[in-house]
């Protein structure tokens, strides 16, 4: 419970971090042609880093902009501004987003959205609550009255293998949903699957650190994730999340990718 309590209070301490580059003048690098980073990425992490490690004795943390390497067995995932490009252009869909995970399952998740002051938290078993309220997934059993949200990977300007299953699957699922968003931060879809906003979610290519904590947010608010097989999720595959009852159409829809 004081170990919660310190994990929701650092991740609102990291959120006023956030708040004071997203309203304020930033210093913006392009990692790739397209995927951004600015100085309060790094500055969240560092603030985040050391004080989650000494609340989390005995695993490894895995920030997005200082990992190298393997990752740990007991790893806590950090995605310092998850949905940076909205941060550098003042959307207000952005976060922080925090799941810690231990042999490939996760067990507790936080993530934050300092702008809107909506904060997400679950804990294995526990259920996942906003703004400590209980959530649920969306009640919503067929497809066509489901609205998805999705996801672009940076790879995209490459028009490879990545910017093809973007272009595809849209062809192969838009007709059949009530519509499809792309809002630009993986953690926040997954947080918004959870509390029922959207009914599903499915990405290519995303990295630990932006599903860490949202997958375990789907999962305690009773809905389910896989991979575009409906089997069990594990990092590097193609994501699929959503409430349950509309998990079997989305994945018929989406179809076998290589
Ligand atoms: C990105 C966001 C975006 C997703 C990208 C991610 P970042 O994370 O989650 O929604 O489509 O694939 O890389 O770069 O903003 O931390
Ligand atoms: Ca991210
Ligand atoms: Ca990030």
């Amino acid at each position: 419970m004081q170990r919660e309590a310190a994990l929701k209070g650092l991740v609102k301490e990291a959120g006023e971090i956030l708040k004071e580059g997203y309203f304020g003048q930033k210093e913006v690098y392009k990692k790739g042609s397209v995927d951004l980073v600015t100085e309060y990425d790094k500055k969240i992490e560092e603030f985040l880093k050391p004080r989650i490690a000494e609340l989390f004795e005995s695993f490894e943390v895995v920030g997005e902009e200082s990992f190298e390497g393997e990752i740990p067995k007991r790893a806590i995932f950090i995605d310092p501004i998850d949905g940076t490009t909205n941060f550098v252009h003042h959307i207000a869909y952005t976060c922080i987003s925090v799941g810690v995970w231990e042999d490939g399952e996760p067990l507790e998740g936080a993530i934050y959205n300092p702008i809107l002051d909506e904060l997400f938290w679950a804990r294995r078993g526990e259920g996942a609550y906003l703004n400590g309220q209980k959530i649920e997934v969306s009640p919503t059993k067929e497809l066509i009255d489901a609205l998805i949200a999705t996801g672009f990977p940076y790879t995209k300007t490459q028009k490879g293998k990545d910017f093809r299953f973007v272009i595809e699957s849209m062809e192969r699922l838009l007709p059949y949903t009530r519509d499809i968003r792309r809002l630009g931060s993986a953690a926040m879809d997954l947080a918004y699957v959870a509390c029922g906003r959207f009914a599903g979610f499915y990405e290519v290519n995303l990295k630990p650190w932006d599903v860490a904590a949202g997958i375990l947010m789907v999962e305690e608010a009773g809905g389910m994730v896989s991979n575009h097989l409906g089997e069990p999720y594990r990092f590097g595959d193609i994501i699929v999340a959503t409430n349950g009852p509309i998990h079997r159409q989305l994945l018929k829809r989406l179809g076998s990718w290589d």
